[in-house]
């Protein structure tokens, strides 16, 4: 019988580059933030100093302002565009510009609470710098990315939900002009089928951003009255408001009463606004394009990712799942990034269709604290089934099953030690 738990580990062992892991060889070669933030949640389940030691590397790239880049380019490769040469940007060590989904303070919790249930000596020693490092990030969310306090936070840049080409930015991005001062050489396409990847077109868009924010010394307030792309984002938000919600109770356990009040604000500020985005008619909660001042109505699993940070009412919670339900019905595996029954779904181009192992974790994880263990125990099941099958691929063709991307990927490997667990 095949281990596929020891596959899982051996994976995130070959990925290790000294402390942190990346995504995957070559097509990922540094460190990207939520990627090691789920990683960390995976280690946490058998190596707690390993699941430590991922997020203080990941905190060595925090810049003074608090924000959490995307990625942190630990030492140097050529198999990645963009690097630092064009990101420019001025923290002790070489980042990116932008962040992503703040999965970090989910990830702390999970791991403090592993380090106490298995003894660990100094887990509260190890535990307050990286508490003070997401307290600082969500403070951050909060000045730089709702300056006017709504309580949903915004992003400038597509790669920071890290749903890079999901349909959901199709409108917004097409107002990105496509000129660039950086020259656009590609390297992910040396390393996996075009077709999986975002078009040329997108990537011209991508730059342009980079470009105009790198003008902009990537100071935040300058960058929020320059950007051409706004968007106030649910599933982002959601998931700060969820990572939120294990701080508050962290700061709780650590004694840290005036921040425990301070993450209770921010917390109950971002929750009345989630939930104002649910629309009805659509069965999902939608984001806001800040610039055109419009809904963005296509459908994407961002819709349902408040489920995360949200104690639903019966019939908000009965419509949305069945939604989702309607979503998965005929597919090989769910949950798809858009429904096969929309114009711009494609069933294996990255986020325009396929299934992502840490989609389903965060929608698992919502779905159980809304009491729908029975959808949660079948997307749960679903995902360890197609990687027993297809292996630890980078994301899933939701019409075949069939694994898609780059191979041994670090946070599917994490998602498969998630879905085995005992207490899973
Ligand atoms: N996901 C993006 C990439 O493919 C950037 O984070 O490079």
């Amino acid at each position: 019988m095949t281990d596929f738990i020891a596959q899982a580990r051996a994976i995130l062992k070959t990925n290790d580059r000294g402390g942190y892991t990346v995504p995957t060889d070559r097509l990922y070669p540094f460190q990207w933030n939520w990627d090691s933030a789920f990683v960390a949640m995976g280690f946490a389940a058998y190596d707690v100093p390993r699941a430590y030691r991922e997020l203080e590397r990941l905190a060595e790239g925090q810049w003074a302002d608090g924000m959490i880049p995307h990625i942190v380019f630990h030492a140097p490769s050529d198999s990645y565009f963009p690097g630092p040469d064009v990101w420019r940007t001025s923290h002790t060590i070489a980042t990116s510009g932008i962040t992503q989904p703040p999965v970090f303070g989910m990830a702390l919790k999970r791991v403090h609470d592993a380090a106490v249930d298995s003894g660990l000596v100094n887990a509260t020693e190890r535990s307050a710098p990286l508490f003070e490092a997401a307290l600082c990030w969500h403070r951050w969310w909060y000045a730089a990315r709702d300056p006017e306090q709504t309580g949903l936070v915004a992003l400038l840049h597509p790669w920071e939900s890290g749903s890079d080409n999901s349909p959901a930015w199709d409108i917004a991005l097409a107002r990105v002009p496509t000129t660039t001062e950086t020259a656009v050489v590609r390297k992910d396409t040396g390393h996996v089928d075009q077709a999986m990847r975002p078009r040329d077109e997108d990537y011209r868009r991508f730059i342009h951003l980079v470009d105009t924010y790198a003008a902009c010394g990537w100071d935040p307030e300058r960058q929020w009255k320059a950007a051409p792309f706004k968007i106030a984002e649910v599933q982002t938000t959601a998931i700060l408001l969820r990572s939120g919600e294990e701080l508050e109770r962290l700061a709780v356990m650590l004694g840290r009463t005036e921040e425990a009040a301070e993450l209770r604000q921010m917390n109950t500020l971002s929750r009345k606004a989630l939930l104002a985005q649910w629309r009805p008619h659509l069965r999902r909660f939608v984001s806001r394009d800040l610039i055109s001042e419009e809904d963005v109505e296509a459908p994407t699993q961002a819709g349902f990712i408040p489920l995360l940070a949200l104690d639903l009412e019966p019939a908000i919670l009965d419509a949305a799942c069945a939604e989702m339900e309607s979503w998965a019905s005929g597919l090989a595996v769910a949950f798809p990034s858009t429904p096969q029954a929309f114009a711009g779904f494609e069933a294996k181009r990255y986020w325009r269709g396929p299934v992502w192992g840490v989609i389903n974790w965060l929608l698992i994880a919502g779905l159980r604290r809304n009491g729908r263990v029975d959808l949660a125990e079948g997307l749960r099941a679903a995902t360890v089934q197609v990687v027993e099958r297809q292996g630890f691929a980078e994301y899933f063709d939701p019409l075949t099953g069939e694994g898609c991307g780059g191979l041994d990927f670090s946070w599917t490997a994490a998602a498969y030690i998630e879905f085995t667990r005992k207490a899973a």
